[in-house]
């Protein structure tokens, strides 16, 4: 192995190159710099520039986190030509019709194919269904480099773990499964890994294995968050609160822990489709698992008709209500808006021609008008009739219930509390959660 592309890499005769600096490329790419050489490429230039002065374009790392890095930022190709380790983590979106966009992936192996080389390394890390890797993205590294897999150039997998806002989970201390071509490429991919991932790396029998090993944890909390989800519409037809009959079933030991709500963002509500999209291809049309999603991208739109069915008890006209959204990140303290739920409240409530406020202390009211045509209201008014906590942002979480009711029309009104955290602290408002 002594002259293998691993020690290569840490005797600095070869550099590592990270293709897309988003929440998992840019981590991945500050540590490996920390150790070896290291290319960081997108094809952003804006971003591109923010990282080349030590800002995270994404929010999520201190400009601290870029000091003693060896690295160089990057929009051009030549920059690669030196590099024997791509490492490719680039968005695997899902299109209208909710199947999988390969084209962020394709682009991403078309660039690492111009760059290829006889010995060179490819680890793919984007979440994608089993095959992917081999089915989809080596065809092309083969196509634009000329080179044969496995004969000139190896190719690995290795599914990203990190969760944005989430300090305790980390690169660093959670194992990371990685996955080889052949026996030689599994050690030198595996050694590579361990360089950064203190906790140590978890072999994989294969590629497919690697990926869907990724896919099944992200499918596995969707089923169990739909299955939470329905069961709360159920309990609520029944009249029973949902968190305190979690709270009592929680206390058997075998009981797990899931809670109802949103599922956004761009991994639990976004791969399990491509895990259906790839079961349909093989002939078999999951259903367990479309009908958690079915149950799940439901539920934005059940909450608005559930506050509009409130207000309307009360004898108000729907069309005069005033309703303030609280949070419109796809997930509390990030700024990431990315595939929201937060929007199908927002879309409901304005099919009833109600007037509707968002606010959020993260999320950027540009973006938000961007993406959904909904930008953020910059002061909260003192008239709403009803309240919606669709976030559990810190910053809310420590309000009470006096200050909540400041921001209704005569100190009352419909209090929806999505994920639960105000229970048992609302007495005077109508309190109403999932
Ligand atoms: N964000 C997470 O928490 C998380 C966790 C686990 C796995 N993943 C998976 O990791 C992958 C990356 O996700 P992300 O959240 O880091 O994405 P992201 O959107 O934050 O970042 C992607 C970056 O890739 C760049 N990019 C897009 N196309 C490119 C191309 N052809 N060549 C070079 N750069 C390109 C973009 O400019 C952007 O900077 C996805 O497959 C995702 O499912 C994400």
């Amino acid at each position: 192995m002594s002259n293998s592309v691993y020690n290569k890499l840490i005797n600095k005769e070869a550099k590592l190159a990270v293709i897309g600096l988003g929440y998992v490329g840019l981590p991945i790419a500050l540590e490996f710099a920390r150790k070896i050489q290291v290319v960081g490429f997108d094809i952003n230039e804006e971003r591109v520039e923010l990282m080349r002065n030590n800002v995270d374009p994404s929010n999520e790392l201190d400009a601290s986190e870029f000091e003693g890095c060896d690295i160089k930022f990057t929009t051009e190709i030549e920059d690669l030509s030196d590099v024997q380790f791509f490492v490719v983590a680039v968005p695997t979106p899902i299109d209208g019709a909710n199947l999988p966009n390969l084209s962020p992936l394709l682009g991403a192996s078309r660039t690492v194919g111009k760059a290829l080389k006889k010995g060179d390394y490819v680890v793919f890390e984007s979440t994608v269904y089993p095959g992917c890797t081999e089915e989809d993205c080596i065809p092309v590294l083969e196509e634009i480099s000329g080179l044969k897999f496995r004969e000139d150039f190896m190719v690995g997998y290795s599914p990203e773990r990190i969760n944005p806002g989430d300090k305790e989970h980390t690169l660093q201390n959670v194992i990371k499964v990685v996955s080889g071509c052949c026996d030689d490429s599994l050690d030198n991919i595996a050694k590579t890994y361990e360089l950064v991932v203190e906790a140590g790396v978890h072999k994989a029998s294969s590629i497919k294995v690697a990926e869907a090993a990724k896919i099944i944890e992200n499918t596995q909390r969707d089923v169990n968050i739909a299955l939470i989800n329905e069961l709360s519409i159920i309990f609520n037809k029944l009249g029973v609160n949902t968190f305190d009959v979690l709270e009592a079933a929680g206390t058997k030991w075998n009981f797990l822990k899931f809670t109802p709500g949103l599922v956004g963002g761009h991994c639990i509500g976004v791969d399990p489709y491509y895990l259906t999209h790839k079961a349909q291809q093989a002939g078999y049309h999951s259903k367990v698992i479309t009908s958690g999603r079915y149950v799940n991208d439901s539920m934005g739109f059940y909450i608005g008709k559930q506050t509009v069915k409130k207000i309307l008890a009360t004898g108000k006209h729907i069309q005069d209500a005033k309703i303030l959204v609280m949070g419109a990140t796809f997930k509390e303290d990030v700024s990431d808006i990315r595939n929201s739920k937060v929007i199908d409240i927002i879309n409901e409530l304005k099919s009833f021609q109600v007037q509707v406020d968002l606010v959020d202390p993260h999320a950027s009211s540009e973006e938000m008008n961007q993406e959904y045509g909904v930008s953020l209201t910059a002061e909260a008014r003192n008239d709403y009739d009803a309240i919606i906590v669709a976030v559990n942002h810190k910053k809310y979480k420590s309000m009470s219930e006096r200050e909540f009711r400041a921001m209704m029309k005569d100190d009352l009104g419909i209090f929806v509390d999505v994920k639960g955290i105000f229970k048992g602290q609302i007495k005077d408002l109508e309190y109403w959660s999932l």
